[in-house]
């Protein structure tokens, strides 16, 4: 085959952009199985046509899931971990933890077939933290930091190179605000729920629930260099955030993040800076709410979904007002709506039964066009329910 200049020109530029937006051949949708027997991420291939689901292949993480209790002294049959971001992606790579072996897994995401994960070293210890339930990682720092919630509470960071491995980056950070007797902890009230770094990577945001009577805690942590500082950290306690869950921020936004609270609803904060305070701005009660713990913000869709694991239907606020923009229905008999992400044009919801929803946005912006449910996966094939946590999408 000749190949004209203009078509050279258009592979070279394509072979430049792999840099920033690596080339890939697939997509595929990602979730934790908190499993006490063995812990494993299940992909899921994601349709290019469609955005629909298909071909379950399970990966261990090397490490063993735990079940958290809740107030009966039995583990729930969902949100076993009671948390959100519990499985992230960052360009080719897959974070995840194992609640009952105190390890964090770093896996490279084949580009070719984005099912296949290959482990980046071994599971590495959480730094002493007990039952981790949620990660966040900086591209721009190389750092992943894990939130552990369990008798040794608290945050333990990692440098995460492509040639060296993972590495523990500082000391781990305890959270006093966390007050557990025995592993595993019990929740949801007075556990970790999310962790997350602001979108300029400035600073990282832990999110810590109420006991059910007192107000919940933010941490912030400012970084230093390509660290956190645990001496710089402030807390904030707003009396509106009571059983403080997931903080979503507004995309390149570092001031506007919502907060879910299976007290009401949600709350829309502002962070401060540099003082790193969070304050409500917006308290929004959702009526008839059963517990509204997920979130997910769309800058393409102008919306933000909040998710209630007692109600399939998703209720859509307007990032800027904070007001109802419409509830998405789900489907029926598949349970409450739990960790969910948006990716394309399609949002993805893991329901409190064994199965994923698929839902198309397209047109839900400007023409009052309510988002469509356009498959509703059923997953019992997989086994037990109880341990699926997370959601996260490659690419992203
Ligand atoms: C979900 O929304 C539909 C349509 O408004 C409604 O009929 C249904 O009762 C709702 N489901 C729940 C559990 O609230």
């Amino acid at each position: 085959m000749k190949l004209s200049p203009a078509t050279l020109l258009l592979t070279v530029t394509g072979v430049s952009g792999a840099a920033i937006s690596p080339r890939h051949d697939g997509k595929a949708l990602y979730f934790l199985d908190n499993n006490p027997a063995g812990a494993s991420v299940v992909a899921l291939q994601i349709s290019e046509k469609d955005g629909t689901l298909s071909n379950p292949v399970r990966t261990f993480t090397g490490g063993v899931g735990l079940l958290g209790l809740t107030g009966t002294g039995a583990p729930g049959m969902s949100d076993t971990t009671f948390s959100q971001d519990i499985v992230v992606v960052s360009g080719n790579q897959l974070f995840t933890v194992s609640p009952g072996s105190n390890t964090l897994s770093v896996f490279a995401i084949s580009p070719t077939n984005p099912s296949t994960l290959t482990p980046v070293g071994a599971p590495i210890s959480t730094g002493g933290g007990d039952f981790p339930n949620s990660v966040a990682f900086s591209h721009a720092l190389h750092l992943a930091c894990v939130l552990n919630t369990g008798v040794k509470a608290g945050v333990a960071c990692f440098h995460v190179d492509t040639r060296t491995g993972v590495t523990p980056s500082g000391d781990f950070v305890p959270l006093p605000g966390i007050n557990q007797a025995s592993n595993p902890p019990t929740g949801p009230p007075n556990t970790g729920s999310d962790i997350v770094f602001n979108p300029s990577s400035t600073a990282l945001f832990v999110t810590v629930k109420g006991d059910g009577t007192n107000p919940g805690y933010i941490y912030a942590f400012p970084v230093v260099g390509d660290k956190i500082s645990a001496k710089g950290v402030v807390v904030s306690r707003p009396p509106e955030l009571l059983i403080d869950f997931s903080i979503s921020f507004f995309g390149r936004d570092d001031t506007r993040a919502v907060v879910t609270d299976p007290a009401y609803g949600a709350s829309f904060v502002e962070v401060s800076y540099p003082s790193l305070e969070v304050k409500v701005t917006k308290q929004v009660v959702v009526a008839n709410q059963g517990a509204t713990c997920w979130s997910v913000f769309s800058e393409r869709f102008n919306a933000v979904f909040i998710f209630d694991g007692g109600n399939p239907n998703v209720t859509t606020l307007d990032p800027a007002t904070g007001d109802v923009k419409y509830t998405i229905v789900g489907p029926t008999g598949k349970g409450g709506s739990f960790d969910s992400i948006a990716s394309g044009k399609y949002l993805y919801v893991l329901q409190g039964a064994a199965g994923i929803s698929v839902f198309s946005l397209e047109g839900s912006v400007g023409a009052h066009k309510v988002p469509k449910l356009v498959q509703s996966l059923e997953l019992s094939g997989l086994g037990s329910r109880q341990g699926w946590m997370g959601l996260a999408v490659y690419p992203n």
